[in-house]
């Protein structure tokens, strides 16, 4: 949920911290702040502000920001609030009563009101309403009490503290030290070439550009990480921990905007690109002119997937409506029976798995808290895990016993568009590869719906050619104060996931029901006021999506459909419609999506909102 850098070397440290933490903005954005440790102070320099990191940036002096050659170390944070509203007492980082130690915290300590009045009791005083000041002073307290090594001290309070997180802490009397940990909460440590230079970050996106060696923190280490000295890492048992030092392939222009005013609408034009990533080297066409789908976590665990007979697809928002896409995938391709399940359902209904059921864990970071425990619980029963990410080494990555990267790239506006994209495609090739691996589907079925997959990056591109006219038609819907978006079938699940993506930046509310679900309550909310969205693309079903069309058209509802090109029947009801290339049923999803993206975004912008950054959300949530 909060973004934590830290940097230690020779080099301005504020720059550094203040760009790390503009690059991890899209995990929380309401408060934000660093902590400089340098030879020429006495006492740490502190800096926070309300807002944006921008906001911080401003409050910097010049002669902070320019301090260069000189070994320095420094911790920052930007916040999305848990504890106590978002105010600039409440910002990270967070001093210790008595000014030794800094600390920033993303996470939730849930014992932190126990812990606060023993402290308390102590004598220790507060100024924040957060968990994350209990825990600095918690550490304070060991510090002072165990001759001032803060190593020590911050695994005599991690091991007294439950909750999740991830820290990085600085010792006033050390310039060149941090220690950091992480629970259940992401924390990456990057290593300069020359061994001379340390960052740290929530993800691997802030240090990039300086280094591509790193160390992913594992649940419960500590690391002491001090220049001039090789990382050092501890269990909260205090031996020693094992780690691997790994590269990182992140591609620095993915974190840019490249022209576009916002990530957004980047990373919506961005997906025949990462479909074609997506598919390269797993669709592949053979000598002979056929198709074959290679996914090596398929072929290592072929025997249990074939003999899997059912499948447990758990996710969360986005992800989840893309698992929704998923089941109807593989149950039409491999005749398996597939649940989807909320995660955070998911973990706390001791459901029923068995040690031969695969569970499918879909996520866009690889982080979300309530996946992670679903995944844990899967595994303490028995099933195969099967990860559906696209955060490279992160913690569903690893938690999974196998599974197939997205390879989208960083998905940096806060609500999910290529990511869900490249995880239907995924789940595509899955089904498709499974169910030709079981004789569910004939040759002929494979081959088309393998063609015809590697044909969707070309068709996106057509309906993208639309954005102007999207955003042309968008204008009247501006003002409206809910919105329905109605679908059948495979498009049912791009009904719920055009509601969610409109509600997330626009802030209007919106709901999404399977098409013929309408007559059942949801036409009692129908007006001339009711902007209806139908994704109305030729199917089986193609007439009866007609009908309920005719219902609202008889209600005065405004509706906006979604059609197949060259569809003349629809624009004689509808109010505006947007074309997409004809393609097979089960690949509907990764066109018909495409407009919902679009006239979320354009609605959002002609709003005045912040599109990237909508309220109250973040990227990644790393707490329940
Ligand atoms: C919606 C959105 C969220 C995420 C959800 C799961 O645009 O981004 O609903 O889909 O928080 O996140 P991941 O996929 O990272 O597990």
């Amino acid at each position: 949920m909060c973004g934590i850098v830290g940097y230690l070397g020779s080099q301005s440290a504020a720059p550094i911290l203040i760009k790390g933490l503009h690059q991890l903005e899209y995990r929380g954005y309401d408060s934000a702040g660093i902590a400089l440790n340098c030879e020429s102070e006495s006492s740490f320099q502190l800096f926070k502000a309300k807002g944006k990191v921008s906001n911080l940036e401003s409050i910097i002096p010049d002669e902070v920001k320019m301090r260069d050659n000189m070994p320095v170390a420094g911790i920052g944070h930007t916040r999305w609030a848990t504890h106590g509203e978002p105010s600039t007492a409440n910002a990270h980082p967070h001093l210790s009563m008595s000014g030794e130690v800094v600390l920033v915290h993303n996470g939730i300590i849930e014992n932190y009101k126990e812990l606060k009045d023993q402290l308390i009791d102590r004598g220790y005083t507060f100024q924040s309403q957060t968990d994350t000041e209990v825990l600095c002073n918690l550490v304070d307290l060991y510090y002072q009490q165990n001759g001032k090594n803060l190593r020590l001290a911050v695994v005599q309070a991690l091991n007294k503290a439950i909750g999740a997180y991830a820290i990085a802490v600085m010792e006033q009397k050390d310039n060149q030290h941090i220690v950091c940990a992480r629970k259940a909460s992401p924390l990456v440590i990057g290593i300069s070439e020359g061994n001379d230079e340390f960052f740290i970050g929530s993800d691997a996106t802030p240090m990039v550009e300086y280094t591509h060696k790193v160390i992913y923190l594992d649940d419960e280490q500590v690391a002491d990480v001090r220049l001039g000295h090789e990382v050092e890492i501890v269990n909260l048992d205090q031996s020693l921990a094992e780690f691997d030092v790994k590269e990182v392939d992140l591609d620095i222009t993915a974190l840019t905007k490249g022209g576009f005013p916002h990530f957004m609408i980047k990373e919506i034009f961005d997906q025949p690109h990462c479909l074609e990533n997506c598919m390269r080297g797993r669709v592949v066409r053979l000598d002979d002119g056929t198709y074959d789908i290679k996914l090596s976590a398929l072929h290592n665990f072929k025997a249990k997937l074939i003999r899997a007979r059912h499948v447990i697809i758990v996710a969360c928002g986005t992800s989840w409506h893309a698992g929704l896409i998923g089941k109807q995938l593989i149950e039409e391709m491999c005749r398996i029976r597939v649940e989807v399940e909320y995660a955070s359902e998911f973990r706390y209904r001791n459901p029923v798995i068995e040690k031969d059921d695969v569970v499918i864990a879909i996520s866009q970071s690889g982080e979300t808290a309530d996946t992670l425990a679903a995944i844990q619980l899967a595994k303490e029963k028995g099933a195969l895990v099967f990860g559906i990410v696209n955060g490279v080494g992160s913690s569903i990555a690893r938690a999974a016993d196998t599974g197939i990267y997205i390879h989208v790239g960083p998905e940096i506006g806060v609500a999910s568009t290529k990511a869900f994209t490249g995880q239907v495609t995924v789940l595509t090739m899955l089904a498709l590869a499974l169910g030709h691996a079981l004789g569910t589907i004939s040759e002929e079925y494979f081959q088309q719906t393998c063609h015809e997959l590697t044909q969707i990056p070309l068709k996106m591109e057509k309906v993208l050619q639309q954005n102007d006219a999207i955003c042309l038609l968008s204008t009247p819907f501006t003002f409206a104060r809910n919105f329905l978006y109605l679908g059948r079938g495979y498009n049912y699940p791009v009904a719920l996931e055009g509601a969610l993506k409109l509600k997330e930046i626009s802030y209007i509310h919106a709901e999404g029901y399977p098409a013929a679900e309408m007559k059942h309550g949801p036409i009692a909310l129908v007006d001339a006021e009711m902007p209806i969205v139908f994704l109305a693309t030729h199917h089986e079903l193609y007439q009866k999506i007609i009908s309920n069309m005719q219902e609202v058209q008889s209600r005065k509802g405004r509706i906006i459909a979604v059609v197949t090109e060259g569809d003349q029947e629809i624009s004689k009801i509808a109010q505006a419609t947007i074309e997409i290339p004809a393609t097979l049923n089960a690949l509907v999803p990764l066109l018909s999506v495409l407009p919902m993206q679009m006239l979320a975004y354009h609605v959002a912008v002609k709003k005045g909102l912040n599109v990237d950054m909508p309220r109250n959300l973040a990227k990644s949530v790393t707490v329940e």
